[in-house]
């Protein structure tokens, strides 16, 4: 990871969390391209679109979609829990039932647009000190759109840095709940990670044999348990200052290699940092994303549009996405 400091020399993210709200926010929104909820922004050189919708609106989606089917849903809604403490606008924390109606209500919302076959997948969590609500609640509630979409699996994608006392396993899990729609392709992917372990003996035509010699890759598979994946953090030439919640790229660029085709749509109901677009962009499928607030959805088409000015930088470090603003 290259590591430079910017022309001041700080290596201090320039932009506080956004959801904090405050005086950042109203220095961003004058540069905000989508300002009154429902705008869309299309995307001439490769047909994605950005709005700022609500995932839970009816019309709001429909409006993004129009008659399209979705053969890859990548969701990472709110998770009903407080983000390092602190109960904000965008992660605010709600009665259990309320955060249920909510789910049920973009969730509906996707299958009304989902293609017969295709895959779904949610990212979400569970509070340990709240009865570890909402995870289990959700996968419930999901039972509701049984046969519609089936659970397919369960992945937990590990952290490095954790969180928690010595009294405690420290919590470094993220989960990822995986379903589908009817019987959708999916594409073995490997990690980086080498083949290290042999003695797994079977017998194949009357040989016995090694599980090496009967690899077809000298990597190991992802599997359900992904432990090969940095969490995004300032100095990563992906992060995005202000964005509290972004998903590592490699995690989502897995999804979308393994779930989805070329020209696939891909649509992603809670953009925040953009990183489905981004992942979409660079492995040529088209996403149509959108968030209910102005700053990230503006983040999200300047992900792109600085991806592209920069020949592949796929963010900025830690410094200012938004150059009309210097000083922070
Ligand atoms: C957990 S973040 C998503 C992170 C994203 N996967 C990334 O890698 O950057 C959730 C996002 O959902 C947005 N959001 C919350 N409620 C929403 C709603 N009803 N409709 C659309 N977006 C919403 C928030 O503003 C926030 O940016």
């Amino acid at each position: 990871m290259p590591h430079k400091k910017d022309r001041s020399g700080s290596t201090v993210e320039k932009v506080t969390r956004l959801d904090l709200g405050g005086e950042i926010r109203e220095q961003l929104l004058p540069f905000c391209r989508l300002t009154k909820p429902g705008e869309i922004w299309e995307d001439s050189i490769s047909g994605h679109r950005v709005g700022l919708l609500d995932a839970t609106n009816r019309a709001d989606i429909k409006s993004l979609f129009g008659k399209n089917k979705v053969a890859l849903f990548i969701n990472d809604p709110p998770y009903n829990v407080k983000v390092g403490n602190v109960n904000t606008a965008n992660l605010s924390k709600v009665p259990l039932s309320d955060y249920l109606a909510f789910s049920e209500a973009w969730v509906k919302n996707a299958l009304r647009i989902c293609a017969t076959n295709a895959h779904f997948y949610v990212w979400l969590g569970a509070d340990i000190k709240d009865n570890s609500q909402p995870f289990p609640d959700f996968m419930l509630m999901m039972r509701d759109f049984s046969p519609k979409v089936k659970p397919r699996n369960f992945i937990t994608m590990r952290n490095q840095r954790g969180y928690g006392t010595q009294k405690n396993w420290m919590w470094v899990r993220q989960e990822l709940l995986h379903y589908v729609a009817g019987n959708p392709e999916f594409k073995v992917t490997y990690t980086d990670i080498p083949k290290i372990l042999k003695g797994y003996y079977k017998s194949v035509g009357g040989k016995i044999t090694d599980n090496m010699e009967r690899s077809k890759s000298k990597n190991i598979r992802p599997g359900n348990v992904w432990v090969d994946i940095q969490q995004v953090f300032y100095r990563m030439e992906e992060n995005v200052p202000g964005c509290y919640a972004q998903k590592p790229l490699k995690s989502i660029e897995r999804i979308v290699e393994t779930s989805s085709r070329k020209k696939d749509l891909v649509a992603d109901f809670f953009s925040h940092s953009g990183t489905t677009l981004i992942a979409g962009e660079r492995l040529g499928r088209k996403v149509y994303i959108l968030d209910n607030d102005p700053v990230f959805a503006e983040l999200t088409i300047r992900r792109l549009e600085n991806l592209r000015e920069t020949g592949g930088r796929t963010g900025w470090q830690w410094n200012h996405p938004f150059s009309e603003i210097t000083k922070h």
